[in-house]
């Protein structure tokens, strides 16, 4: 079986991908320099799955450790998580997203040239889009007209990517625009562990529910939508990490380079995923309508025929099973994965 180097495979979506890698049969290698995760998510990995993950603790943007990486290695395909992702921070720090997120890139695009190893799946984000544009977003709309530094690292990646292939058509590339991924796996050993107080909805909902925060305030009842609440396209996690294996087959067995929309292509509003989450897990959801949040679109979900059609994507997990599996995540773990680690 190939082996695959994941770059931020402690992170959220990066673990949960290695779970499916490994269970699906591909040695994983990878590297990730934990400054939003922990390597205790890699042993949790090892521990549902019985297999070993080759671990370097890096960062992508040191030419001198992912040569090493490559060197030591034989290296089929990449899958690059590995990226900064709070969409305040990067307002308040554009050239710390700038450096980590595009230059670590060009770092592992350049090694990958070097090494002659040109198969990547690429993690962008449906913040790409135009809010000029009218949802269900489809990969055919334009791009790039985004209001934050975080996206617009995600757009110009895609630029890089397109002009990467158009100068070497040896290049096999897929770029996988999620949606809003949440839940855990179900044996709850992994999960969504921010640091601090939750940027993201279900993160947020998960420690209200545990008395761990106070209470949601959710942005604002004064949307155009059906309650008023903005509304989302939420894919659980582990219906994403398999997405990835579907992107990964077709980089490794064609000469390609192509979007993908990951989602499940329906809408949930705040409030519905707040009363969903109520009546999976048994609890009250403690919140109060707040002011809008700058920068938030009214409405955000895909089109995702072109998955579905080309790589046979579907998603099978609920709006019921997300918040079990988020909140069951969240009982297990408390304080995340900070209470195992030293
Ligand atoms: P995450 O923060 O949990 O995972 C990212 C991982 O990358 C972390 O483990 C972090 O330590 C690592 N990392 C960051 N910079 C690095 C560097 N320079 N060198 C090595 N490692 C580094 O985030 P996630 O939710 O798992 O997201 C994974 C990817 O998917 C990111 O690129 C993110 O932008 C993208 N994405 C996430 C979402 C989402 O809502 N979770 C949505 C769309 C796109
Ligand atoms: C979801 C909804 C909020 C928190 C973000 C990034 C996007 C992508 C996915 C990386 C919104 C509302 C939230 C709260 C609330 N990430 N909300 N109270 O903003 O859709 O997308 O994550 O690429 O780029 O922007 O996700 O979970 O923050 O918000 O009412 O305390 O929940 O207004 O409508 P978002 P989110």
């Amino acid at each position: 079986m190939p082996t695959i180097l994941v770059t931020g495979g402690a992170g959220y979506v990066g673990s949960h991908t290695c779970v499916e890698l490994l269970n699906s049969g591909y040695d994983v290698i990878s590297v990730d320099n934990c400054c939003n995760s922990s390597s205790e998510s890699l042993r949790r990995i090892e521990m549902i799955t019985g297999k070993k993950i080759d671990f370097y603790e890096a960062d992508i943007r040191s030419y001198k450790m992912l040569y090493k990486i490559f060197k030591e290695n034989k290296i089929d395909a990449v899958i690059h998580f590995a990226g900064l992702k709070a969409v305040r921070e990067s307002v308040l720090n554009p050239l710390l997203y700038y450096d980590n997120n595009l230059c670590g890139t060009i770092n592992l695009c350049n090694i990958m040239n070097k090494f002659g190893i040109k198969r990547i799946v690429f993690s962008s984000s449906a913040t790409v889009y135009s809010d000029s544009s009218a949802p269900p977003f489809d990969e055919e709309m334009p791009t790039g007209e985004v209001s934050n530094p975080y996206g617009r690292s995600k757009y110009v990646i895609e630029e890089i990517l397109k002009d990467l292939k158009t100068s070497d058509n040896a290049w096999s590339i897929s770029v996988l625009r999620y949606f809003n991924p949440v839940g855990a796996h179900e044996s709850g050993t992994i999960g969504e562990d921010p640091l601090g107080i939750p940027n993201n909805l279900m993160p947020f909902v998960t420690k209200v529910a545990l008395g761990l925060l106070p209470c949601l305030t959710i942005f604002s009842k004064d949307y155009k939508t059906r309650d008023g609440t903005c509304i989302r396209d939420y894919i659980h996690v582990v219906d994403l990490a398999k997405g990835h294996l579907l992107a990964l087959k077709e980089v490794l067995t064609k000469n390609t380079i192509d979007i993908y929309n990951l989602g499940t292509g329906v809408g949930c509003s705040v409030l519905e995923l707040v009363e969903a989450f109520e009546e999976a897990c048994n609890v009250k959801i403690n919140y109060k309508i707040g002011g809008k949040r700058q920068g938030d679109l009214p409405i955000v979900y895909a089109n995702v025929s072109k998955a579905e059609n080309k790589l046979g994507f579907k998603t099978s997990r609920s709006i019921k099973k997300m918040c079990e599996d988020s909140f069951n995540w969240q009982i297990k773990n408390p304080l995340g994965y900070r209470q195992f680690v030293k």
